[in-house]
């Protein structure tokens, strides 16, 4: 992993300014980021189809949901570990200055024959029995209709051709396919390896071509006919005798039920920006929300990013934020959500509970609760046209490749989305197991995520599109990077580029990326000093795609985060035809 320092000139858009007028602020890098910068439009995303279909997109004249749901089908093809059509997500939307911002939540439902109790803990969630009703067609349909301007056969285009004439495969999926295919866990699925396997039996290596001709088929189908085949047609069908043949719960009237859901997006306001994050079923605009309220009590950017003080006292809202989490979160069509999580003068009675010189053991936080003691992939891609409109979509297939279950004949793998609700009722313990009631399964409910797509605005206008991968750490990267851009008055960049941390209330530590620089150990060493548990991530934590808007010029820049792979552009309308080539980013992982 390397640490290095970005040359001053990748400054990004608004936070510019924040970043001139500061004191000399360092951020300690992890990965350097690739940026692309100019005017006609921004995408960001892990995977360089995907980014190349985006802005392809933009070109031709569609909107920024045109480019997001072309990308996403582009990714359910040359990023298969979380690019799908077999999970769900949820699309952040702000179609124009001045509006308001919708979250399209196209997030699984649990099939009617769900019950409480149905997955013992530490069982593996692998395998058809954890498949949720998929929801990303839907969702990509309902976001379309919506604000769509192309056609909608257009924007799986791009899909069916690498789908069907293949694509050369980059280094970092080489890794990923190798790695899901070697693992003993795969050896029950012989679709995974059939779908994925190199035709040579040989491991798979940059450079080589991916074919995927059933799943060409079936994009194919949905681009001709809509969502139609998928909930109640042939590929229900294949969906629903797939999981006949593997133990699945799913029927054909669970499919047919399928809906996706227009929802109103959650608000914060933090140092005059008004930040939009995705509401319940995902509890990543709550809890950023509430990390947000919390940590405005206290002066960060007097602090600065060197401070033990700061990363202590973003540790110490996580926690917070986490535990309502677990005591209040889940698919609001099942449960009442408290209106008070986000509001400000609850966070002010939280932040008056932080002790700036000691960490808050999170078991005290919560003594009403019975905590027994005992001992990645989703992706993110963010989008803002010419016109203003912008989109953080956040989707997946749960784990890398999902329940590994690939559908006979359609060519693409389910999610194994169940894993996401708590697993036994009561049960909470000190690893992390949650056994809150409001995330317990039901048929039909939505289990709850933590995908934070987040879309910031000032004056009504987009400055900032951001989000993330990583399970329940996505929503401490989206504060690590609000903290470090609207709080601390870092560059967009070196904002990516800077180590995270993460704590989730239980367990009761900070998990830490780790840099070697001497300003980022001695920040570890004043939360050690201050009573926090640190461990270090094995890899690193999350992978951010986002876009920096400059209200005043209207410089749009696309900040690829490389801890995966990664790769940024932007549209140039001055010439047209003429877009930045994307930047494929260095795998740091
Ligand atoms: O919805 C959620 O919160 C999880 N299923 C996301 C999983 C994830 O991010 C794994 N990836 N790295």
């Amino acid at each position: 992993m390397s640490c290095r320092r970005l040359p001053r000139g990748c400054l990004g858009g608004v936070l510019v300014l924040l970043v001139l007028g500061a004191a000399e602020s360092f951020a300690q890098q992890v990965a350097r980021p690739r940026v692309a910068q100019g005017s006609g439009g921004a995408v960001a995303s892990v995977c360089p189809y995907a980014t190349r279909t985006g802005i392809e997109v933009l070109r031709e004249g569609g909107n920024a949901v045109d480019a997001a749901v072309a990308m996403a089908f582009t990714l359910a093809v040359t990023w298969p570990e979380a690019g799908n059509i077999g999970g769900g997500g949820f699309m952040l939307v702000l179609p124009g200055p001045g509006q308001p911002v919708w979250c399209v939540d196209y997030r699984e439902t649990a099939p009617a024959a769900a019950k409480v109790n149905m997955y013992p803990l530490g069982e593996k969630s692998l395998g058809a029995r954890y498949v949720g009703t998929p929801g990303t067609v839907a969702g990509l349909h309902l976001a379309h209709c919506r604000f769509g301007r192309l056609p909608w056969r257009r924007l799986l285009r791009d899909a069916i051709q690498l789908a069907e004439q293949g694509f050369e495969v980059t280094e970092p999926l080489a890794r990923s396919l190798n790695r899901v295919l070697q693992d003993p866990d795969s050896k029950p699925f012989d679709g995974l390896r059939q779908t994925f396997g190199h035709p040579q039996g040989r491991p798979w290596r940059k450079g080589d071509r991916l074919r995927q001709p059933q799943l060409a088929a079936t994009l194919r189908l949905l681009a001709r006919e809509g969502p139609r085949p998928f909930y109640q047609g042939k590929i229900a069908q294949q969906i629903v005798a797939q999981m006949q043949a593997s133990g699945g719960l799913i029927t054909a009237q669970d499919l047919a039920r399928y809906q996706a859901k227009l929802r109103v997006a959650v608000q914060a306001v933090y140092r005059g920006y008004t930040v939009y994050g995705a509401p319940p079923p995902s509890s990543g605009g709550v809890c950023t929300a509430l990390a947000l309220n919390q940590l405005e009590h206290f002066p960060l950017r007097k602090w600065g990013a060197d401070s033990p003080r700061t990363w202590h006292a973003v540790a110490e809202a996580m926690r917070r934020s986490f535990l309502d989490r677990a005591r209040h979160l889940g698919d609001p069509d099942f449960v009442t959500i408290p209106r008070f999580l986000t509001t400000k003068t609850y966070a002010a009675r939280l932040a008056r509970g932080i002790d700036l010189q000691q960490a808050t053991p999170s078991r005290e936080l919560a003594p009403d609760l019975p905590i027994t003691a005992e001992g990645t992939q989703t992706t993110h891609f963010s989008v803002v046209d010419g016109q203003g409109m912008a989109v953080a979509n956040t989707y997946t297939l749960e784990m890398s490749y999902g329940s590994r279950v690939v559908v006979r004949g359609a060519g693409f793998l389910l999610n194994n989305e169940m894993g996401d609700f708590n697993r036994k009722a009561g049960h909470t313990d000190t690893r992390g197991n949650i056994g809150t009631a409001a995330n317990l399964p039901a048929p039909g409910k939505r289990m709850l995520s933590s995908q934070s797509p987040t879309i910031v605005t000032r004056g009504g206008r987009v400055v900032l599109v951001l989000g993330s991968p990583g399970g329940r750490t996505i929503i401490n990267t989206v504060v690590c990077l609000l903290v470090r851009t609207l709080g601390l008055g870092e560059p967009l960049p070196e904002a990516v580029a800077a180590p995270r941390i993460h704590h989730q209330w239980l367990p009761d530590r900070v998990m830490a990326e780790q840099c070697n620089d001497p300003r980022w150990e001695k920040v570890l060493q004043g939360l050690r000093r201050r009573g926090h548990q640190v461990v270090f991530y094995p890899g690193t934590q999350g992978d951010a795609h986002c876009v920096a808007v400059d209200p005043a010029t209207g410089l749009l820049v696309a900040v690829a985060d490389t801890r995966r792979q990664g790769a940024a552009a932007v549209l140039r309308p001055q010439r047209p035809g003429n877009s930045s080539p994307p930047q494929q980013g260095k795998n740091v992982k």
